[in-house]
């Protein structure tokens, strides 16, 4: 039988672009990130150092875990799709409707995965391993 040799030619064409996305999409993404947002009503603990490329290529965590934008209690946000910070939506003083306070969706968003995390060494309560003292 013939060999189509575009058919060869699309396929590792695409396997190239398909290659390239996944590698601009971790590049885009920073390696850390100073969580320190204005706002709250009283600013108690100091900023959190957050290890974002590690979470996402070390410990495997998909974005949808983190990224969301709901529609009809659909996460429809996709990884190459633009991120809002979470304060856009989360407001640092309460909770407006069914969108819980920004220091609430940080929390149940960090410990709700460590803490399922048995055994592994991701912090969970001790506030001192995702904050840093206050200056
Ligand atoms: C897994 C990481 C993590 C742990 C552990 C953690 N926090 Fe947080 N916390 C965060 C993040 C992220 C924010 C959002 C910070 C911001 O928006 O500036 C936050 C915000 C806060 C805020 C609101 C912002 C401020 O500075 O007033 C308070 C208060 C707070 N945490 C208290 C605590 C206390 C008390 C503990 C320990 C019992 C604790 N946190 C443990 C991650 C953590
Ligand atoms: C474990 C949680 C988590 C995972 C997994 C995660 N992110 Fe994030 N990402 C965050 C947090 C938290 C922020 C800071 C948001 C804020 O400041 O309000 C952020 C910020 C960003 C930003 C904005 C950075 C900036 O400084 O402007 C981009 C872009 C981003 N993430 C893309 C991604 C992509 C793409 C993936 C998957 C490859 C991913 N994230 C995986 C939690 C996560
Ligand atoms: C575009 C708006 C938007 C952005 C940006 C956003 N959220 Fe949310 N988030 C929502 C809405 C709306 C809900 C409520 C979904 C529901 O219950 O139907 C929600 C729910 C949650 C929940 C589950 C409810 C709870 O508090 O336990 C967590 C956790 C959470 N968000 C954390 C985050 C974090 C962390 C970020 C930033 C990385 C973020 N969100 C960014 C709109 C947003
Ligand atoms: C869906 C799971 C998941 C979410 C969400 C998540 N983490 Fe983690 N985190 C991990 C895993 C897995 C480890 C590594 C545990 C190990 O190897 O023992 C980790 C480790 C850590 C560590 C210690 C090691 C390091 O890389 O610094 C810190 C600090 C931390 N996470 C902060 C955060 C903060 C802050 C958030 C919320 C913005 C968050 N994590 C959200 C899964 C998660």
């Amino acid at each position: 039988m013939k060999k189509n040799p575009f058919a060869l030619f699309t396929l590792i064409f695409c396997g190239l672009v398909f290659l390239m996305v996944g590698v601009l999409i971790a590049a885009s993404i920073p390696e850390s990130i100073v969580i320190s947002n204005k706002g709250y009503d009283q600013d108690r603990r100091g900023p959190v150092n957050f290890t974002h490329r590690k979470h996402s290529e070390e410990y495997k965590v998909a974005c949808t875990e983190c990224h969301h934008e709901y529609q009809e209690d659909k996460n429809v946000w996709k990884d190459t799709d633009p991120v809002r910070k979470c304060v856009e939506c989360h407001d640092p003083v309460g909770k407006k409707g069914n969108v819980d306070r920004l220091q609430n969706a940080f929390h149940n968003n960090c410990h709700g995965c460590h803490k399922e995390m048995k055994g592994k060494e991701a912090p969970y309560r001790k506030c001192t391993d995702c904050h840093e003292k206050k200056s």
